[in-house]
């Protein structure tokens, strides 16, 4: 039994490592904290009722719970490809709800995101590889892209809040259309998420 349980733990431990290696992003969530302050930063209500929440690896599921709880009448789609996490979101998902959450075990840049409302991530620059240009070729004016500790180069915030937790991690606000206008200006620019200075 006690074997058994060794191996298991072992098993887990190495498919949340090779995933991470494979993605670039381990399944470190966003703090309570930093929740909280992405939710400050969100509108009560997000327009256009018949659009999406979607949360690009969304890990354990807990930004993505905290979401649907919030915006109660947009549905809200998770994408995340690492097996533990998705397995244990999903198992939180089917205990506690809410029914306008689902969770896809998908690679996200594989998706189409153009019906969105908002976007929310929290992806090193490794794991967010030409994710800048797909959310400036799909998503519509209006849309709201929000990041936990990575900025989108060349964009400019919208808003750009310190968490007060022990990192004082930054969280960034950004509105398609607004941003267009800043990434159209910045010649020869990363293609790539750049780490908050
Ligand atoms: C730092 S965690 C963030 C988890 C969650 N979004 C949160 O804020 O609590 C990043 C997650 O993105 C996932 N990920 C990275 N690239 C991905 C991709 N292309 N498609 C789906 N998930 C991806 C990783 O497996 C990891 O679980």
């Amino acid at each position: 039994m006690e074997t058994f349980a060794l191996v298991s733990t072992f098993v887990v431990i190495a498919l949340v490592f090779v995933t991470t290696l494979s993605t670039g992003a381990s399944p470190t969530p966003t703090s309570p904290t930093v929740r909280r302050t992405m939710m400050t930063l969100l509108p009560k209500r997000l327009p256009n009722p018949n659009c999406v929440i979607y949360e690009l690896g969304a890990g354990w599921g807990g930004l993505a719970l905290a979401l649907a709880r919030r915006y109660r009448s947009h549905a809200v789609v998770g994408f995340e490809v690492s097996l533990i996490p998705w397995a244990v979101a999903r198992l939180r998902l089917a205990m506690f709800g809410p029914a306008n959450l689902s969770l896809h075990r998908r690679n996200f840049m594989t998706e189409l995101l153009s019906d969105a409302t908002l976007v929310t991530c929290y992806l090193p620059p490794e794991a967010a590889l030409g994710l800048r240009e797909k959310l400036e070729a799909e998503l519509r004016p209006g849309a709201l892209v929000i990041t936990n500790s990575f900025a989108i180069r060349p964009w400019r915030p919208l808003d750009e809040v310190i968490a007060p937790d022990i990192y004082a991690s930054k969280v960034y606000l950004y509105e398609i259309g607004a941003v267009a206008k800043a990434s159209h200006v910045a010649v020869g620019a990363s293609s790539e998420f750049t780490s908050a200075s």
